[in-house]
């Protein structure tokens, strides 16, 4: 059985979309451990006992708030495997338009809403980018402060032993 099968029909998670069931359009994509598969092309049989499965419906992620702000959705049939797909390039690093058109290039839109996907794709790329920045930014400051600070203790040091006091 495939696992959109189980999932849809089983479990009752209907977000996940059955659209060509022969790995072309990418409307089944899941995330298994992370990385986005095509559910009509994973036999529920060959995913290890333990493995972490995530639709649509479990999904947190800024992706979201971003697909909304864009307006990005138009009959929305392809959307869950759109963001999906989005959220499994953007959390693997993606940040550039090059490696989002590559990686959201087997996942087919009938409305033409790529360009909304996108931008808000970039949208979350940057800003993930500029918190990494101010991060390393944050972590250079500290640092720093720790190498004045040892300079200092070095001093004290220092000035105890010239002192002669021990
Ligand atoms: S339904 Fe799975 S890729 Fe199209
Ligand atoms: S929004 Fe209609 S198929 Fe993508």
């Amino acid at each position: 059985m495939p696992l959109l099968w189980y999932l849809r029909d089983i479990m009752g998670l209907t977000g996940t979309k059955f659209g060509c069931g022969i790995g072309q359009c990418g409307a089944c994509t899941v995330h298994v451990d992370g990385v986005a598969v095509r559910a009509c092309q994973t036999p529920l049989n060959s995913l290890d006992d333990g493995v972490h499965i995530t639709t649509i419906e479990g999904l947190v992620h800024d992706l979201k708030a971003a697909w909304k702000h864009h307006n990005v959705p138009q009959c929305g049939y392809c959307q869950a495997g759109q963001i999906m797909q989005a959220a499994a390039l953007i959390d693997g690093g993606a940040t550039t338009m090059d490696a989002i058109e590559d990686g959201m290039f087997g996942n087919i839109c009938r409305c033409g809403t790529y360009e909304r996907i996108k931008k808000a794709m970039m949208d979350v790329a940057q800003k993930r980018s500029a918190m990494h920045e101010t991060e390393n930014i944050s972590k250079t400051t500290s640092i720093s402060n720790g190498e004045k600070m040892a300079t200092i203790m070095d001093a004290d040091t220092s000035v105890d032993r010239d002192g002669g006091t021990s």
